[in-house]
């Protein structure tokens, strides 16, 4: 969703807003924008991608600069609703990530007292009630602005006459990057080419960085901290050679699965989780599939709650949340929610020092470094690997092989088979047991990067309705290795079969059966980790349909990385 990006220093101002905020891309946006302090403050802002607002960027900037992505929630993407906002005198520039929820009473005050709004949006409050109080001085008129504001924000914002920017956190994330010069962002990639040093802002805080350092403060006191080293490289986060980010993310899964199990570290929360009755696995999109195989694989009692449906369903219980980002909005508040009912929270997370990893009681990360596309890929089958392997740890048996290869090794097969199925206005995707999951994550990452409409069914299903939409031609993926379901859902083949589907088999190599079932094949070894297994050449199948539709895999309309609104 939206990204902030801010920098004080001594390098080229507007190149490195532009570098920064390119970065941000991924997180998903409509409309870019920056603002620097020179004489007065400069700004460009408009819809449209950062290349097309931003390129051959040249404004008088002196030593501070802002720059935003907006993901819009307040007003259509254009011109005037882009950020940064400002106050009537361009005395400040601000720009803003979350919700202001009192911002229309704000408003209202605000226009009472004679302020005039040139936009739709809830941000534009904030310039405003800044500048109506500069003669506090400056980070006074900031933090008094601030302190009226209820919902949820991160803040960057310069004032014209100083070389600062100031800024804020409540429930949207932030960052400072250190070097010498100082940097702020939404997340680490922004800054990751110039430092790996982080300093992560706290819900509560509230600050400025200037070329002397950063300055944090929280309820008026002082917070010291000391930057941490970021283990992830620039270099991960490029694309490497490779078309787009998201193909390179599935390539990379062979190493990314190594790094995930490559030390003992789900041992400690396995022990405890053995002890427990039962626990409450809560997420969203694919991680709530992680959160549903985690179901079918464990012995311990799992309810799964997706996260936006949280305060309806949980009836109490240990919570695990799992987010890849570890600061989707819905996730966060099931988990402050249940915390509040004084609920132990668990986390499985991969972005370190995401806000998930603040509030829960225990993390356990996945290590599968920067996901730059928007679909999760690298990131669902690090988030099984860890659940196997938490799962071996609870019943003390050894993780099971997991070897992704042999499903990368479908691409070519897979690539021309898109050519086909991207005619398609419609797919179903079955599978049965932890085989469900491995439908539901292959249907998602279709309709999300392919705009295909794809439902996923457990075989067992399809008879009780759905099977209705089955006529001539429709193409159904089915995955079905060599388990306790295969005869059932040989049967289920042959159902929608004798209805005219185009089957799509994955199945074990040499399973002759499923073979001549099917009208196109796909063999894979035996395996203990199906869903895994299986998933990775269903990431490739919705890729290249994507490609050949035309879409940008890495960036699929409306949606974004990192999911900051409810
Ligand atoms: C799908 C996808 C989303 C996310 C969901 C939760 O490819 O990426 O469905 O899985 O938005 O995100 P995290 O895991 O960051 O909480």
């Amino acid at each position: 969703m939206c990204g902030i990006f801010g920098y004080v220093g001594s390098g080229d101002i507007c190149k490195t807003l532009y570098q920064g905020l390119k970065s941000l891309e991924y997180r998903g946006y409509d409309s870019a924008g920056v603002a620097v302090i020179g004489n007065s403050i400069s700004f460009v802002k408009d819809a449209g991608t950062v290349d097309q607002v931003l390129s051959d960027l040249k404004l008088p900037a002196r030593k501070a600069g802002i720059a935003h992505t907006r993901w819009a929630t307040h007003g259509r993407p254009n011109q005037l609703n882009s950020h940064p906002h400002f106050d009537e005198k361009k005395k400040v520039a601000v720009t803003h990530n979350g919700i202001i929820e009192n911002y229309r009473k704000l408003k209202e005050e605000l226009q009472k007292r004679g302020h005039v709004f040139r936009s739709q949006t809830d941000t534009e409050v904030i310039p405003h009630l800044i500048d109506e109080n500069l003669h506090l001085g400056e980070f006074e008129a900031f933090k008094k602005a601030v302190s009226m504001l209820k919902g949820s924000y991160a803040i960057a914002a310069i004032i014209d006459g100083s070389e600062r920017v100031y800024f804020a956190r409540r429930f949207s994330p932030l960052v400072l990057g250190v070097n010498g010069d100082y940097f702020l962002a939404s997340d680490v990639v922004a800054f990751l080419r110039w430092t790996k040093k982080a300093v992560f802002i706290e819900d509560g805080e509230i600050g400025y960085i200037d070329e002397m350092g950063f300055h944090i403060e929280k309820d008026g006191v002082k917070v010291n901290r000391k930057p941490t080293t970021i283990q992830w490289n620039f270099e991960e986060a490029a694309k490497d050679g490779y078309d787009h980010f998201m193909l390179k993310e599935i390539f990379e899964q062979p190493k990314v699965i190594k790094q995930t199990l490559s030390s003992e570290r789900f041992k400690g929360l396995a022990t405890h989780l053995s002890t427990l009755d039962k626990l409450v696995v809560t997420s969203a999109g694919t991680s709530s599939y992680a959160g549903l195989a985690f179901k079918y694989i464990s012995q311990l009692p799992i309810d799964t709650i997706t996260a936006s449906e949280f305060p309806a369903l949980y009836r109490g219980g240990e919570i695990l949340a799992i987010s890849q980002s570890g600061e989707t909005a819905d996730t966060m508040t099931a988990i402050r929610y249940a915390k509040s009912l004084g609920a132990q929270v668990d986390a499985l997370v991969n972005v370190v020092g995401s806000t998930l990893t603040r509030i829960a009681d225990k993390t356990i990360y996945t290590h599968a470094g920067p996901e730059i596309g928007v679909a999760a890929t690298k990131t669902f089958t690090s988030q099984l690997a860890a659940l196997y392997a938490l799962n071996s740890y609870m019943r003390g048996t050894e993780i099971p092989k997991i070897d992704v290869k042999p499903g990368l090794a479908l691409n070519k097969d897979l690539k021309k088979l898109a050519m086909d199925i991207s005619k398609s206005k419609s797919m179903f995707y079955l599978g049965r047991g932890q085989n469900y999951v491995t439908a539901l994550e292959g249907a998602l990452k279709l309709k999300e990067i392919a705009y295909i409409h794809a439902e996923a069914y457990q075989g067992g299903e399809m008879k009780h309705g759905p099977l209705a939409l089955i006529e001539e031609g429709v193409p159904v993926v089915v995955i079905n290795p060599q388990d306790s379901y295969r005869k059932k859902m040989l049967g289920n083949i042959e159902e929608v079969k004798s209805r005219g589907a185009f089957v799509i088999g994955f199945g074990e190599e040499g399973d002759d059966e499923m073979r001549a079932l099917s009208n196109v094949f796909y063999g894979l070894p035996k395996t203990e980790v199906s869903p895994i297994t299986y998933t990775v050449p269903l990431q490739l199948l919705a890729y290249h349909t994507a490609v050949v539709l035309g879409r940008n895999p890495d960036k699929p309309r409306n949606l974004a990385k990192s999911v900051t609104v409810e």
